[in-house]
């Protein structure tokens, strides 16, 4: 546990910065690899703790996995080469993690446990279990199979074609993963389109994979073979400079070779409807996802409505979006986002209760929040409730508060962003 003391910084931030890589796509390079035949070599990767728990967990399956600089080096040897865990495998704080690997677990010929922290051992793994019941996974767990630890009995599944009820990229790839493993073809349904870097990465890996709009058809028991991954810089990380040049007037920051994957890019989106002064550069694509640079400048924001489809394209940014819309003018709606209340933490009351205790005027929704702007921050002491996005949400609020802003413990931000005090320090004149 660290106690962070930050004080205001009214200096404009200046400079470039290369965020560490996407923690999506991070986590399916390791799986890929893993399951694939053949060395993958995996660059940019995040060695943030949510991913380092999927390494783990293939380490402990027998896959050798080695870090060389900032790329990992995975030697997949196929499917039929892991081997069955010798003790429970454990997930941390991580969600995607535990919702991919139930996926392929339930379909791997052998025995499995799997436990997680307190925070994850709160959140619902039902959204998952469900479908791969219905595929024939022999599940158990706490609250009938609802919630971590979870034993698996891996066994041969049937394919299913699935209409998912949540807008949820974590459970889509649970299906696809299971489905990889099942006999027949395995179609997914999704009202709403969520990221889609299970399906971009599988096609890299040669899988049997489809889309067509938000439908997705994978055939199982086809090899995958290993391919090299270059993992775009995050953009649910790039979000907290882009939101504090936005905001800290006369700076301007430039974010080199972001990921821009259109299911990830709400946060552009609204910062355009905001007024934001923001470019795109350098856009390319690069293994089947778009990178560019993008260049923020202070500017007055304008408050604006966030609800519908665009919720899953920035699901992770809306903690700080909500600082964004402290300080724009007028009132900022965000509806539809009720899978905030099972992120890391229940984002809804968590950034209500931080933000409002450093002066905002912020009000929470069931599905949402009301944000009155601009308020001033006045700073004060905060939890990050162990949630690594609230935990640098308070800490970009601190570079415009009028006193000091105090966070109870800042080591979450490991999860995500393990270089973030010194990335922001590089851009603090
Ligand atoms: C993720 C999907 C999202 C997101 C999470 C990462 C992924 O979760 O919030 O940080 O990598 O698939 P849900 O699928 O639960 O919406």
């Amino acid at each position: 546990m660290s106690k962070l003391v930050l004080s205001p910084s009214p200096n404009p931030l200046k400079g470039t910065i290369e965020v560490p890589g996407d923690k999506s796509i991070s986590h399916r390079a390791v799986i890929f690899g893993s399951l694939a035949e053949g060395v993958t070599k995996v660059t940019h990767f995040l060695d943030g703790e949510d991913c380092m728990r999927t390494v783990h967990a293939f380490q402990t399956m027998g896959v050798n996995i080695k870090r060389e600089g900032d790329s990992l080096i995975i030697d997949g040897k196929g499917i039929a080469a892991l081997e069955e865990p010798d003790q429970p495998l454990y997930f941390g704080n991580s969600g995607t993690t535990s919702r991919l690997m139930i996926g392929l677990l339930a379909g791997l010929p052998f025995f499995t446990a799997s436990w997680g922290d307190p925070s994850l051992s709160k959140r619902p793994m039902d959204r998952v279990v469900n479908p791969l019941r219905d595929m024939g996974a022999i599940i158990d767990g706490r609250e009938k199979g609802s919630k971590l630890p979870l034993s698996i009995r891996g066994t041969r599944l049937q394919s299913i074609d699935y209409t998912l009820p949540v807008k949820s990229a974590q459970v889509k790839s649970a299906v696809l993963f299971a489905g990889l493993l099942a006999d027949g073809v395995t179609k997914v349904r999704e009202l709403t389109q969520t990221r889609n870097h299970t399906e971009n990465m599988l096609k890299a890996f040669q899988a049997d994979i489809t889309t067509d709009g938000n439908t997705t058809e994978i055939t199982g028991r086809k090899a995958l073979k290993a391919t090299n991954i270059y993992v775009p810089g995050d953009i649910s990380s790039a979000a907290f400079f882009i939101a504090a040049a936005a905001i800290v007037p006369e700076s301007q920051v430039v974010l080199k070779n972001v990921g821009l994957n259109g299911t990830r890019t709400g946060i552009l989106d609204v910062l355009k409807k905001m007024g934001a002064d923001m470019e795109v550069s350098n856009q390319k694509e690069v293994g089947g996802e778009m990178i560019g640079d993008l260049t923020v400048k202070h500017t007055e924001l304008q408050g604006v409505k966030i609800k519908g489809d665009i919720i899953p394209r920035l699901i992770d940014e809306i903690p700080i979006i909500a600082l964004l819309a402290t300080q724009a003018e007028g009132t900022t709606v965000i509806k539809d986002a009720e899978e905030l209340r099972v992120k890391e933490t229940d984002r809804i009351a968590a950034v209500t209760e931080v933000l409002s205790s450093l002066g905002a005027d912020i009000e929470a929704t069931e599905d949402g929040m009301v944000i009155k702007g601009r308020a001033k921050i006045t700073g004060g002491e905060v939890s990050a409730y162990n949630d690594h996005r609230i935990a640098m949400m308070g800490a970009i609020a601190s570079l415009i508060s009028e006193e000091e802003v105090t966070i109870d413990d800042d080591s979450s931000i490991a999860i995500s962003y393990p270089n973030f005090f010194e990335d922001l320090n590089s851009v603090i004149n």
